[in-house]
């Protein structure tokens, strides 16, 4: 059956930066980059191996006794591992870091638009001009030398062919350098900022909240002590895993998001004087869901719903999890569920195992602000970041 809703306006208001890929696709071409993209996603034991590289290249930047923000090393750590996902092992690319950081910031200024050209809706084409255009490009041609680079290698005798890239599978299709470089950068939107803001925040919490902390220590001793933890282990820590559910809850990465109806259609309550009625939501109309506001309610998830406390997941066999449904949608659900969601807790939960290996003792800065949670500031474009980074306080 035909969807009732679609991305709207989202392929206009995101084609100068992204072009055509899974992120701004609707109808039969969605489901055909779908298909294309998803046996990446199947995870790869090698995976673990670049995870771990970008991971120490982190640990190696953070000096004892000292105070780091550890936001921009998060976005480069999940610069790396998308990019390999995408093109496979390549030093080259991981090793240029001038051109990398000015893809980077590109990246970001370019993304700071399309966010305020979708809050203008139908006018999103307001928010333009030479200086957004001229990120695209840096931004393009970042991507397009990798591409170029990584079909040559992938087409080279002796190249190794076992890794499956999301590049591999597309240039079975097509060896267009604009179709390449658009579907690899929907991927790259979407693995990037997400899971470098999961982690800032995670970072941001377990600071703030020490028992939470030492029972995460506690958790990776009796798992894995000091060694670099391995798929399974990974799976079984039961209570670091519930500590990133409760980040995601708190600071869900996609904190808002909309759908358009295609056709006039109607939703089963929200109407009549009480919203228990279904409500008419006519053809052109859209639908905001805010995930930030859905995940604090206090009918859904208790009275202390503003609190950072993981042992929710926990209590009465997981209760919560089997019984949230779509109160929780950190990765969203239905059809469009996030294809990255696997990968993502694995290297989230990879890196702050390995950092808290080698900095058991970290605090926050005593310069901080003391805030409520929800009270910090915030910085808000496609994802939700705090605008004061993540600083904490090395021993
Ligand atoms: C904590 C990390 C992540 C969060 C919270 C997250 C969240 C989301 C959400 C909410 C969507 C739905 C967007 C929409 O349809 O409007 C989505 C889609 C998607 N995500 Fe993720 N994501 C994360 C990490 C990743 C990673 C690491 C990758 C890839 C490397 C990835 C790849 C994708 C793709 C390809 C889609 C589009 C799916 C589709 O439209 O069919 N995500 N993600």
């Amino acid at each position: 059956m035909e969807p009732d809703f679609g991305l709207g306006e989202r392929r206009l208001v995101f084609r100068p930066l992204l072009g055509d890929g899974i992120f701004t696709q609707d109808g039969q071409a969605w489901s055909h980059s779908r298909a294309l993209l998803r046996p990446a996603f199947f995870i790869q034991e090698q995976i673990l191996s670049v995870i771990a590289r970008a991971a120490d290249d982190l640990i190696d930047q953070l000096q004892p006794g000292t105070c780091v923000d550890l936001q921009p090393l998060l976005f480069s750590f999940t610069l790396k591992t998308t990019l390999f996902m995408l093109f496979g092992s390549d030093d080259a690319t991981f090793s240029d870091s001038k051109s990398a950081s000015a893809f980077a910031s590109a990246f970001d200024e370019a993304q700071d638009y399309l966010a305020r050209r979708g809050r203008l809706g139908p006018l999103y084409w307001l928010i333009d001009g030479p200086h957004f255009r001229k990120q695209c490009a840096v931004v393009h041609k970042y991507i397009d030398d990798i591409v170029a680079k990584a079909i040559v290698t992938a087409a080279a005798p002796g190249g190794d062919k076992t890794v499956y890239t999301i590049l591999g599978g597309l240039v079975k299709e097509t060896t267009s350098p604009r179709i390449l470089r658009e579907q690899c950068l929907n991927v790259l939107l979407a693995g990037r900022d997400t899971t470098a803001c999961l982690l800032s925040w995670a970072f941001r919490l377990l600071t703030r909240h020490p028992v939470v902390l030492d029972k995460v220590k506690d958790e990776i001793s009796r798992t894995c002590g000091k060694s670099t933890p391995s798929r399974p282990e990974l799976k079984r820590m039961t209570y670091l895993n519930a500590v990133l559910k409760e980040v995601l809850r708190l600071y869900p990465s996609v904190p808002v998001n909309a759908r358009t109806a295609i056709r006039t259609t109607s939703l089963p309550v929200g109407g009549g004087a009480d919203g228990k009625m279904p409500i008419l939501v006519r053809k052109g109309e859209s639908v905001g869901y805010c995930p930030y506001a859905m995940h604090r309610r206090q009918d859904i998830f208790g009275h202390d719903s503003r609190s950072f406390r993981p042992e929710r997941w926990l209590e009465d066999g997981g209760r919560l999890a089997q019984t949230v449904g779509y109160g929780y949608l950190p990765f969203n659900a239905g059809p469009r569920t996030c294809l990255g969601q696997e990968f993502a807790l694995l290297e989230a939960g990879y890196l702050i195992v390995r950092i808290l290996q080698k900095h058991p003792v970290m605090d926050v800065p005593a310069d901080e602000a003391s805030e409520a949670i929800g009270d910090e500031i915030q910085k808000l474009t496609l994802v939700l970041a705090p605008a004061g980074g993540c600083r904490v306080q090395l021993a």
